[in-house]
């Protein structure tokens, strides 16, 4: 593990908002300060519509903000080209999705080797060294040649995060992850996920609206009316 100065990631002052057809601008975020240590866990909760996921996609730098700064590990996103985003994107953030967002023509060992596809340096054999023990660590070495379709929730979602934590991020980002599993499964998935972010010092960042993921979190944070009221 590299030894870091300063968070994994860190907000300050970010405002975003959209312009509506009516013409009206929806302000979603208002000034908001966030700083993500490394080797954490972090829960973002808020009710629907509250703009967890406008955040998330910020942090994850898959869009830009109207005001504010974002860095990620010390390197200030504004100002990269494109191209020097989506190095810093892939180098740097793993994302974990709801609904799994895994291609359904490609086996789970293709979905979870996709990060890798944009990773310089990382030769074929250490790629796919690192897919198996990825797919291993979530308990799916067997299911390596099977479609998505062909598995469960609980499984699709593992190699979700798999696929997450392929690139051995600095930080994960997982919007709702169990938010369509029943509880036990859920339950599983959560107990994968936070297990292996804090055997691998990711810093994990999970937006929810159940207090028993947030339970599981270092610490909780509540957006509200577009900034965190906790
Ligand atoms: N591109 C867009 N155009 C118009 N409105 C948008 C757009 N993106 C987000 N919004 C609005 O901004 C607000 C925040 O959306 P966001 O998806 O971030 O909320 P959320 O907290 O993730 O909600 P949920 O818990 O339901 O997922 C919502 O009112 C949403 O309708
Ligand atoms: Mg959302």
């Amino acid at each position: 593990m590299t030894s870091r100065v300063g968070p994994a990631l860190a907000l300050a002052g970010v405002h975003k908002g959209v312009d509506l057809p009516d013409g009206q601008r929806l302000e979603i975020l208002r000034g908001v300060d966030l700083e993500i240590p490394a080797a954490s866990s972090t829960a973002i909760v808020g009710r629907s519509g509250s703009g967890k996921s406008t955040l998330l996609s910020l942090m994850g730098l898959l869009a830009a903000p109207d005001a504010g700064t974002i860095q990620i590990d010390g390197v200030a996103a504004a100002g990269l080209s494109g191209k020097q985003s989506a190095r810093l994107r892939n180098g740097h953030i793993g994302f974990i999705f709801q609904n799994y967002s895994l291609v359904p023509t490609w086996n789970v060992f293709q979905n979870c080797a996709l990060p890798l596809l944009y990773s310089s340096g990382v030769s074929g054999r250490q790629q796919r060294e690192r897919v198996r023990s990825a797919l291993a660590e979530m308990g799916l070495a067997d299911r390596a040649d099977a479609l998505p379709g062909h598995l469960s929730g609980g499984e699709q979602q593992r190699v979700a995060i798999a696929r997450a934590l392929v690139t051995e991020p600095t930080v994960v980002l997982a919007d709702e992850p169990t938010g369509t599993l029943d509880q036990t499964t859920a339950e599983a998935v959560l107990d994968v996920l936070f297990a292996t972010a804090q055997r691998t010092g990711t810093a994990l960042v999970v937006v929810t609206h159940d207090d028993q993921v947030a339970a599981r979190a270092q610490t909780r944070r509540e957006l509200d009316g577009g900034r965190f009221v906790a």
